[in-house]
């Protein structure tokens, strides 16, 4: 057993914890959309088609903010496809994932889901193989309120009120060369201005997201960004970065210091945003849109998905369904902490996906719906962690990685809400071997609850036959003179509700 003690210095905060830092990605991608959050044959199903048993499980999840409709499916969707009338919506080749685009879900569905779900809407454009005549003909059509042929056919289509949606991405990952219509970073920069200027024509509050990194292994992580924002900062609010930590391709120790290599590539992208800003002599600084994260068996996913059939094109086929174990659950926690610390400047954060694909939550066509592992510290921090981030300096033990080296065995990060009068410590044991006895000067007078994921089993997972294998349960902290104190197991993740 060792001790470990947290400080916190009240009047130095990180910063306001943005509200989309609770995001999600809705792709259409195998079974997110269909038979994931649209099933109109589910018994479930409203009168939109929308599952209400996954909408349900979307609330409690806390998502605030929906990504769509990619990821990669963007760069060769034509979005008129997926508006109008069903019998003319016609059926396409989606490239993405080689499967076959049915359009019956499309821009007003999605639009519908997040009214009822009460998440913000994101859009993504395709850059890939569309560009600024089409990202404005589609901003028309979204938030159009002159007499136009665009916003007109929104209101043909039973949507009299525009959506006036704020958030939109200027392409997905463009740096990749997997990536429908993948672009050198001058001809993504040069496009992505160019549209940018286009959308602010239209509507100047707009904010606007430009591609980062796919990865931070990808070879033009660096000049990628410096490209984008020396040609784009004055028209550009976010860069984006996506991360996707592979428990398949490292050890548990790695797994569970997640948060190490998320503080890495942020620490990355700020300083490489800040160097052009700096050059400029700008005040202005670039937000970061993480806006896709997750746990992910990629290497697994690459060794498998080769040489697709010319001949199959499937509708909404099973794709990366990862079944997710009580181990990536807390990496998942150690990823939140990670963000939250960079509350400052990431301003917005989806995981990715929301339903069946990557996802916090698992359907069965036509039956039941449950939570993944990973599903628990996103629902609980982004019910507990807001307001102001306060970083947490640990005083304690470390523990040894093979990626990192030696890191510090706890990672925690508080929060305050000012406006509710509750906070929050989520924290990390990422020993395998170690206990710790945790002391943390929180100066809070009342603990409101206290929940652990401390798996015995770090390879548990979820299944619609147990759903509850993993979930957080009820731990004890004393608290003494604004002092909490408590034991922490190995590989554990503590989420303390203060007030
Ligand atoms: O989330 C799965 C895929 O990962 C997305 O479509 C893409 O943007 C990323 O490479």
């Amino acid at each position: 057993m060792s001790t470990a003690r947290i400080a916190v210095d009240a009047d130095r905060p990180i910063g306001a914890i943005d509200r989309r830092m609770y995001g999600v990605l809705v792709e259409h991608l195998g079974r997110c959309v269909y038979t994931g959050i649209f099933e109109p044959d589910h018994p479930a199903a409203d009168e939109h088609g929308l599952r209400r048993d996954v909408m349900e499980l979307v609330r409690e999840l806390g998502v605030t903010v929906a990504r769509y409709p990619g990821g990669n499916f963007v760069s060769n969707y034509r979005w008129e496809d997926g508006v109008g009338p069903l019998a003319r919506r016609p059926r396409r080749l989606e490239l993405a994932w080689h499967s076959t685009e049915p359009n019956t879900f499309g821009t007003d569905e999605f639009m519908t889901w997040c009214r009822l779900a009460g998440v913000e809407p994101m859009m993504a454009l395709n850059l890939g193989t569309r560009g600024e005549e089409d990202a404005v003909n589609l901003l028309d059509y979204v938030n159009g309120r002159a007499d136009t042929d665009y916003a007109n056919l929104r209101r043909a289509n039973g949507h009299d009120e525009p959506y006036d949606v704020r958030m939109w991405c200027l392409g997905n990952e463009m740096d990749g060369p997997w990536q429908v219509g993948h672009k050198s970073a001058e001809d993504y920069a040069r496009l992505a201005l160019s549209t940018a200027r286009a959308m602010h024509m239209v509507d100047r509050g707009l904010e606007l997201v430009a591609c980062g990194s796919s990865a931070w292994e990808m070879p033009t992580f660096g000049d990628w960004e410096r490209t984008v924002l020396e040609l784009g900062y004055d028209e550009i609010d976010y860069i984006s970065m996506h991360r996707y930590i592979d428990p398949a391709a490292q050890d548990r120790a790695d797994l569970l210091a997640a948060g190490v290599d998320l503080d890495r590539f942020i620490d990355g992208v700020i300083a490489t945003a800040d160097a052009v800003g700096a050059k400029r002599r700008s005040d202005k600084k670039i937000k970061i849109s993480v806006d896709e994260w997750n746990v992910w068996r990629i290497s697994e996913w690459n060794a498998i998905e080769h040489g697709f059939d010319p001949g199959d094109w499937p509708l909404a086929p099973e794709k990366i369904e990862d079944v997710y174990t009580a181990a990536d659950a807390l990496a998942v926690g150690g990823l939140l902490i990670s963000l939250l610390r960079h509350a400052d400047r990431v301003k917005a954060a989806c995981l990715a996906q929301l339903v069946n694909v990557i996802a916090p939550i698992m359907t069965e066509k036509g039956g039941r719906a449950w939570r993944q592992t990973i599903f628990h510290p996103f629902a609980t921090a982004s019910r507990i962690a807001r307001g102001t981030a306060y970083d947490a300096v640990v005083a304690g033990p470390l523990t040894a990685t093979g990626r990192y080296g030696e890191v510090e065995a706890l990672d925690a990060v508080v929060t305050w809400d000012e406006q509710t009068a509750t906070g929050s410590l989520l924290a990390l044991n990422r020993s395998l071997t170690e206990s710790l006895d945790v002391t943390a000067a929180l100066g809070a007078s009342r603990v409101a609850s206290a929940r652990i994921l401390a798996p015995e089993d770090l390879d548990a997972v979820n299944t619609a036959d147990e759903p509850d294998a993993v979930a957080p349960v009820a731990h004890p902290v004393e608290l003494a003179d604004g002092a909490l104190t408590t034991t922490l197991p190995p590989a554990s993740w503590l989420a303390v509700e203060l007030a």
